[in-house]
């Protein structure tokens, strides 16, 4: 049956990235406006025992690496339970899921424990900079504390190394990439760029203000040497090796060079609906269907139509080009 998760452009498909939420407890400037967005209703969303009926088909079909994303996805109640049980669901080849979770941090000081001994494998934590006020002034919430506190919970619960997330942005924080990775070498996290996409609710994103994965590596390489890691795989991140190693650094592209045609990846939102792209215009409806009593093999279907009609890339570059309806906060990135 794993052979049914293969697209059109032959791109075998193993990872499900899931939106828990759409709410976040941090306001990044280049995500979300200062009021919040309009968040889902209430009642789209899939309860814990819809989700994992959606998350058991999935991983029956060949996704086995499951990443939990938001919006904040330890904003959510029940998300050490949530890992505990996809964690221990059966792959086709009979061994278990791998569970990742990518977060702002903050709630990882108290989840931190109690989500590895539930099964969590990897964590990734979105940090911009390591200033107090330009933390507050870029997120609008005065928290860099709880996040590095929550980084510190994450290395004790054994969840390390630890892939840190930065976008720069021109004027706000782009003079503080080495410091960043100057850090991340002396904690033991990888830190990984990313280029600033167009995905925010206000529709902010400029190209010519978006700093260029090649603009980064020109400033890091006046800091640094960088050696080139070979066999990136399915991953959107290029690796370099600092300074000899074995601290190393990355960046995440997506715009000035796409990965789609590596892509693996289907996402679901918070409201049972399964995305082909994080840019797709098009979704597929899970939770109609499960509500009214569809089978597995109709939820099955569902997942493989969806991946036949995925594009072979994001079109972020060619005119016309327009932004997905839904907001990066509630696709889940
Ligand atoms: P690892 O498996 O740990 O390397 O995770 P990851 O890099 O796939 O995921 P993470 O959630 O840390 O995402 C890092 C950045 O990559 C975020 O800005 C995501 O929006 C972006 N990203 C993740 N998947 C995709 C994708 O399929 N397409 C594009 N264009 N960007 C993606
Ligand atoms: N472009 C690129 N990355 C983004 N993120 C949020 N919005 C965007 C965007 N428009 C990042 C967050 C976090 C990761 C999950 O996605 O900063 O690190
Ligand atoms: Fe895949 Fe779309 Fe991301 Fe490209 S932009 S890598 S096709 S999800």
């Amino acid at each position: 049956v794993a052979g049914r998760l293969v697209d059109t452009h032959g791109r075998v498909h193993r990872d499900l990235r899931i939106s828990l939420t759409d709410h976040c407890n941090l306001r990044c400037t280049y995500c979300m406006p200062a009021e919040g967005v309009e968040w889902l209703p209430r009642e789209t969303l899939l309860t814990p025992a819809e989700l994992m009926r959606i998350v058991r088909v999935a991983v029956g079909l060949g996704l086995t690496e499951v990443r939990l994303t938001g919006g904040e996805p330890l904003l959510r109640p029940d998300v050490v339970e949530i890992v505990a049980r996809i964690a221990a669901l059966t792959t086709p080849d009979g061994g278990r899921p791998e569970v990742s979770i990518t977060t702002n941090g903050i709630g990882l000081a108290r989840l931190a424990e109690p989500l590895a001994d539930a099964g969590l494998t990897r964590v990734n934590v979105s940090l911009d900079t390591l200033r107090p006020e330009r933390f507050k002034a870029l997120t609008r919430r005065d928290r860099l504390a709880d996040v590095l506190a929550g980084l510190d919970a994450a290395r004790a619960a054994g969840l390390a190394p630890i892939k840190v997330n930065a976008l720069l942005m021109r004027g706000v924080n782009d003079d503080e990439a080495v410091d960043l990775v100057r850090w991340a070498v002396d904690a033991g996290h990888e830190l990984r760029f990313i280029e600033h996409m167009p995905l925010d609710a206000g529709h902010t994103w400029r190209r010519d203000e978006m700093i260029t994965g090649a603009e980064i590596l020109a400033r890091l390489g006046e800091a640094f040497a960088l050696t080139p890691i070979a066999g990136r795989g399915a991953a959107p991140a290029e690796r370099w090796l600092v300074d000899g190693g074995p601290g190393s650094v990355g960046v995440i592209a997506s715009v000035t060079m796409p990965f789609c045609g590596a892509c693996d990846r289907l996402r679901l939102t918070a409201d049972g609906q399964v995305r082909n792209c994080l840019f797709a215009r098009d979704e597929s409806d899970l939770r109609g269907p499960l509500r009214a009593g569809a089978s597995d093999e109709e939820l099955a279907e569902i997942f493989v139509s969806c991946l036949v009609a995925k594009l072979p890339g994001h079109g972020i570059n060619e005119p016309g080009f327009l932004q997905p309806r839904r907001p990066m906060s509630a696709i889940g990135g």
